[in-house]
């Protein structure tokens, strides 16, 4: 590409297309950067002040590069035949219906995607897969651009994004590695070290760039969801373990992640897992081992899911007992709905099913989230299973209102006259409410129950709550 000016067009701005391109714009001031989607209120809002997504750092790396060398635009087609480098980074969520449905990869999106490039290219392209995708997908791919290729050549490439929601822009300033897996004939080293070269090395160092084969990238982004998860997983099964025998969790999980071996992070025991990918690639990762015949190693990093499943209902349990056997007309407050802290993103996030155990037991809800507006909220709570990531699902329906939930703008609100208070998402400024006011405008006896470890226990039982902690004595 040396003698031109790289072209990059990215197809999706979602919570990774989006990041990963203005950073890439960001770092690499010479490559023209266009991110499309189908979506056009997407693209109008991050053509605006108000982006469609909340990430600390997102506005000020968006502000300094739009209209310079990143360009939002609904202009599919254009964008892709004019570029040399095509990432696709659209969603691809679990199958609803069909063979494989409530497992397998949903890749209608990404088929189409690729289907589209074909038809409009005109020149040469890298196409990279962003999106997480089964293993092998790279074949697919390849197959219909090149039996629709009318001559152009197409080297895959499988570049798999490892950034987390809430850190994404920390992550891809300083990614811990970066991963590129191409074919192994000349042509396909050539894509990979053009990506290498062209846009990575601008500012992530050389040895922390990986190359691999096309199946082990695809592969290590599966592997390592699934190990991240695993490690919850496993520190929730000790949760439960701790509550029955008055060892502390928080206790246990930093003697155990003390040893450099095991390592101190992702050990934090909470109401479970959540986000968009971890269920999603985890099941998917089951139904490639399914097909492989591979049952064993199927059902073992199913009990990964299942126990995440298990620690959401053994909160709702814990909560309804607790309170007498029933919250029928109760009013409980729910502190944070977004699946993790600095982020407005709900999708898989423990609290719809905490929400909708305490609706199926008659319970009035509070619900208070400093970034998640009660739309969303209403939303998510009206969606059946894995829908939310498959838009014609949605079309026309508007949400039918919960008459049992409200949705407010501030935790004392949510708390006025409450029985009960579950935290579900660790913000911040949960730790620092006053929560002596919280307690005099509670129903006594007042329950909190913290799915996520943000309160002192002590603390709070001297105001007088009843408190239940995660993995902590009672
Ligand atoms: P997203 O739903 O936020 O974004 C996907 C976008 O693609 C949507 O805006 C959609 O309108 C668009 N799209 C779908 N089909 C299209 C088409 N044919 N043409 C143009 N645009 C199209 O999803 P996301 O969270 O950004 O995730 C994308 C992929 O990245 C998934 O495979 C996910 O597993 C993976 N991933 C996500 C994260 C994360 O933190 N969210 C991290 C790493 C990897
Ligand atoms: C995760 C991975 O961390 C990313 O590396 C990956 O790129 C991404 O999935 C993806 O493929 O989508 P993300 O889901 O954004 O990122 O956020 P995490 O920080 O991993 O948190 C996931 C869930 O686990 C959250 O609900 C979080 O609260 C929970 N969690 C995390 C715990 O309960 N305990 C922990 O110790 C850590």
């Amino acid at each position: 590409f040396s003698q031109k000016m790289v072209k990059i067009c990215c197809i999706g701005a979602g919570y990774v297309g989006g990041p990963t391109m203005a950073v890439i714009a960001l770092k690499c001031p010479a490559i023209e950067v266009v991110v499309v989607d189908i979506s056009k209120p997407r693209i109008d809002a991050w053509n605006s002040d108000q982006l469609p997504i909340y990430e600390p750092g997102l506005d000020e790396v968006v502000k300094e590069c739009r209209g310079r060398n990143l360009f939002f635009s609904t202009d599919v087609e254009k964008h892709v035949a004019e570029a040399d480098i095509i990432f696709v980074s659209v969603n691809t969520p679990t199958k609803t219906r069909g063979l494989g449905a409530g497992k397998a990869a949903d890749l209608t999106y990404w088929e189409s995607a690729a289907r589209m490039i074909a038809d409009v290219s005109k020149s040469d392209k890298i196409v990279v897969e962003k999106s997480t995708v089964p293993v092998k997908t790279a074949e697919a791919i390849e197959k219909i651009l090149t039996h629709n290729s009318k001559g152009i050549n197409y080297q895959i490439l499988s570049n798999p994004e490892f950034l987390a929601e809430g850190t994404a822009i920390k992550d891809l300033f300083k990614p811990d590695r970066v991963l590129i897996g191409g074919r192994e004939t000349p042509e396909g080293k050539k894509a990979v070290q053009a990506l290498k070269e062209e846009v990575y090395a601008h500012w992530v160092p050389e040895d922390r760039i990986i190359t691999t084969n096309l199946w082990s990238a695809e592969l290590s982004k599966l592997a390592a969801n699934a190990f991240l998860a695993q490690r919850i997983s496993s520190v929730n099964a000790i949760s439960a373990l701790c509550e029955a025998t008055g060892a502390n969790v928080s206790e246990v999980a930093y003697a155990v992640g003390k040893d450099t071996r095991i390592g101190p992070k992702f050990l934090n025991a909470s109401v479970g897992f959540g986000g968009s990918c971890f269920q999603k690639d985890i099941l998917n990762l089951v139904y490639i081992c399914e097909c492989n015949g591979l049952p064993e190693v199927a059902n073992y990093w199913k009990q990964v899911i299942k126990i995440n499943d298990y620690q959401k209902s053994r909160f709702v349990n814990r909560v309804v007992s607790s309170m007498f056997n029933t919250v029928s007309g109760k009013k409980i407050a729910i502190l944070g709905f977004a699946f993790k802290k600095d982020t407005g993103d709900t999708r898989e996030t423990p609290a719809i099913d905490v929400c909708h155990g305490l609706l199926g037991d008659k319970a009035q809800i509070s619900i208070y989230d400093p970034q998640v507006t009660e739309d969303q909220i209403q939303r998510d709570l009206s969606m059946g299973k894995f829908d939310w990531d498959h838009p014609r699902h949605l079309q026309p329906t508007s949400p039918t209102a919960f008459k049992q939930v409200s949705v407010v703008w501030d935790a004392y609100e949510a708390t006025k006259g409450a029985h009960g208070l579950c935290i579900l998402t660790e913000w911040d400024e949960f730790k620092t409410l006053d929560y002596q006011r919280i307690f005099d405008n509670m129903q006594k006896p007042a329950f909190v129950f913290d799915g996520r470890n943000v309160v002192d226990p002590e603390k709070l039982r001297e105001i007088g709550f009843i408190v239940y902690s995660i993995g902590k004595p009672l």
